[in-house]
This record gives C-alpha cells, structure tokens and sequence, in this order.
C-alpha cells in the first residue's frame, strides 16, 4: 500500500516522516494516542523491502502500544518508532552513533510527545547515546542512571502470566504438572525458560538458532524441538516469544496446546484469529497483557519512581489482570483477546471523558 493509503486507514494521531540523506535511511515515528500521556515505545532498527512496509509496521506497532500501556494502567499513550536503513549499522561503530545521534534531535523536536526507549535491534548502549541529545527516553543503561534492558521484567511479568493462565485452563497453577513450550530463547524466552524451570515445569524449547537452543536445554534439563516443529508439539501451554502472528488460520488447526501465553507482540495474524482459538477450545492470553513487564519495568523505574517491590508486585498483577479478562471473556461470551481490547479501549474512552 501506498503512503497515503495507510496513513488514511490510520486513526491515529501523527506520523513524523524524515529521511536520513547520509545513510538514505527512512526514520519514522508513530504517536496512535496521547490520551493517557506521552506516547511511548521502543525504536526498531531494520531493513525493510520498501518504505511503505516500514511505515506498516510503525502505524500498527504504536496502536498496539497505546492499548498496551492502557492495559498496564501506565500513564502514557502508544508510540513507537523505526529506523528503516538500507544495512542495519554494526553496534559501537561511528556510523551507528551518528545514525541514532541525528535520530534522537528528531525524537527532540517533539518535545516530549514521544518517548523512546529499546526495541528489535536497539539495546540500552543504544538508548545512553540517544540520551546524548534527548531527554525523552527511557531503557538507558543503569551505569548512567536508566533502567536498563526491559527483557528480564518482561520475562516475569510473562511467568505471572502463563501461571494465571494455568490456573485458568486446568483448575491449578501447579507448574510441575505442565508442560510448557517456548518459541524463541532471547533475551525474553532465556529467561523465561530459567523461571520455568525453577518452578518445575516441563520444558520444551525451540530457536531458529539450533546451537542455542541446545546449550539451553543442556544447562536446564529440557527438551528441545525443532524450530520448524512447533506448531505441531503437543504441550500444555504454547509460549511464542521469537516473532509475531504465529497463530493464524493456517496453524491454529495444527496446534495441540490447550493454553497460549508468550512474549512475542502481535501473535495474531488477523484479528478473527482470537475467535478461532476459541472455537478451538486453546485459551489465549492477550500478548499485549501479558507482555507489558517491560513497560512497566520502564515506566515505574525512570518516571514514576517505584522501588523494588513496588515493580514486583506490579508484574505479579499481570496476573490478575489476565484473570479479570478470563473472566469477562467468559461472562460476555468473547475471545480473550476481544475483552482485553475492549478493557483496554474503555479506559482510554474513560480518560477521553466519553
Ligand atoms: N524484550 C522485551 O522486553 C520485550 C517486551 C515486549 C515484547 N517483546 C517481544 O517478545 C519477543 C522476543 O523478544 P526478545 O527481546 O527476547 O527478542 P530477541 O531478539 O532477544 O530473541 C528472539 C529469539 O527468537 C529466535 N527466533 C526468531 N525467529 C524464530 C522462529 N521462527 N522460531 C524460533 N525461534 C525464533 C531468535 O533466534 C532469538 O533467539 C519479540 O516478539 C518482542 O517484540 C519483547
């Protein structure tokens, strides 16, 4: 789809469209909604066929934040942005650094009305050099007074979820007697899969990356699964934390799960995915719920000034936000993911004064 074309399907706020002359790079920030303060979200860092499909991915990323944050009850909107480069740049070289250096006065010029922080490609050494030239991020690195990298509060904020979850769908939240399988072992599925582990569950683990799929399942005792064989291994519960729409009209029939709760955003393919699962009889928990650890490890970490067990007790709620959302699925006769939307679009509404 053209520029346009998107733009006018979007509902969303704005769109700062820039292109980078020395790298001819396309740098793009999509604020969906300032409803409930500034719009925030992480920065992507990535090659794309043409710049329209970067522009896709940002329109669509920073509506799916807007509902995230809403669904944490954090007080900012959706935001999120993408650097579309033709390469993408080694990390700590010059080149790098004057890249995210011109990116960050463009982050800059919006005064606030955005807010970045890390995603796919970016890290925290990323987020200290934009601080360089910006206020208005969040994830830089501890040494120099951020929060750091987001993915081991994700990874909590995930386990809390997949026990509620459990709970749910089997009667107890006893993880002994489950068998979990996680797609995708980085910074979220790793740690996800050492908390597991702890709590006894049978692991299963799968990665595109053979070799560290294999030392994980070593040092935890677990069993390892092709990345190519996912969809069709039976376990208890389908954590997908590698990439988006995993679960579509093509592989919900093949799985042999009877619950889904993982990291990865967007595991949707379309939005009538989350009815099929339920045709299905897999319960799904919304990943926009379960996934928020890393924002809230953010948010509450840089800018609303909680302590260690405040953060806890915040992830640990994931939990029983996920179970209010069973719940109101189950009373309203919807999917999961239709109630999550819907609790999510009604506080934005609310604050709206609608
Ligand atoms: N890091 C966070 O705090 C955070 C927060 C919210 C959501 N997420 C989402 O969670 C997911 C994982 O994030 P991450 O930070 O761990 O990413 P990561 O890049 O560190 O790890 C992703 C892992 O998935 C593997 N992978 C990729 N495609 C795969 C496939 N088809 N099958 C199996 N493995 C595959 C990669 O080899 C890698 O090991 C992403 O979708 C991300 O957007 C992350």
């Amino acid at each position: 789809m053209a520029f346009e074309e998107l733009i006018e399907a979007w509902d969303g706020e704005g769109v700062v469209v820039h292109h980078d002359e020395p790298t001819s790079s396309w740098m793009l920030i999509g604020v969906h909604d300032t409803t409930l303060g500034p719009g925030m979200g992480g920065t992507r860092l990535s090659s794309y066929r043409q710049p329209s499909d970067a522009l896709d991915d940002v329109l669509r990323l920073s509506e799916a934040m807007t509902w995230k944050q809403a669904a944490a009850d954090l007080p900012y909107g959706g935001g999120k942005a993408v650097i579309a480069v033709p390469e993408v740049p080694t990390p700590g070289s010059d080149d790098r650094r004057a890249l995210l250096l011109r990116y960050a006065e463009l982050v800059d010029s919006l005064h606030g009305t955005y807010v970045t922080a890390a995603d796919m490609n970016t890290g925290e050494t990323d987020m200290d050099t934009i601080a360089e030239r910006t206020s208005h991020v969040l994830g830089r690195s501890t040494a120099n007074g951020g929060a750091g990298d987001p993915g081991a509060a994700t990874a909590l904020g995930v386990f809390h979820g997949i026990r509620a979850t459990v709970l749910r769908a089997f009667g107890d939240d006893a993880l002994e007697a489950r068998s979990v399988l996680v797609q995708g072992l980085g910074s979220v599925g790793s740690r996800l899969a050492g908390h597991l582990h702890d709590a006894g569950a049978t692991l299963l683990l799968a990665d595109v990356d053979a070799e560290r799929a294999t030392a994980l399942a070593d040092e935890l005792g677990a069993k390892v699964v092709r990345a190519n064989d996912v969809i069709g291994t039976e376990c208890d519960v389908f954590a997908p934390c590698a990439t988006g729409k995993v679960l579509s009209e093509d592989t919900i029939p093949l799985l042999r799960c009877r619950a889904i709760a993982g990291a990865a955003n967007n595991q949707l393919a379309t939005a009538g995915d989350g009815e099929r699962l339920r045709d299905a009889g897999i319960l799904f928990a919304p990943d926009f719920v379960v996934n928020a650890g890393g924002v809230i490890h953010l948010a509450g970490r840089e800018t609303l000034g909680w302590d260690d067990a405040t953060t806890a007790s915040r992830l640990e709620a994931i939990g029983d936000s996920l179970l209010e959302i069973f719940d109101r699925a189950e009373r309203e006769s919807l999917s999961p993911a239709t109630a999550a939307d819907r609790v999510a679009r009604e506080r934005v509404a609310v604050a709206r004064g609608e």
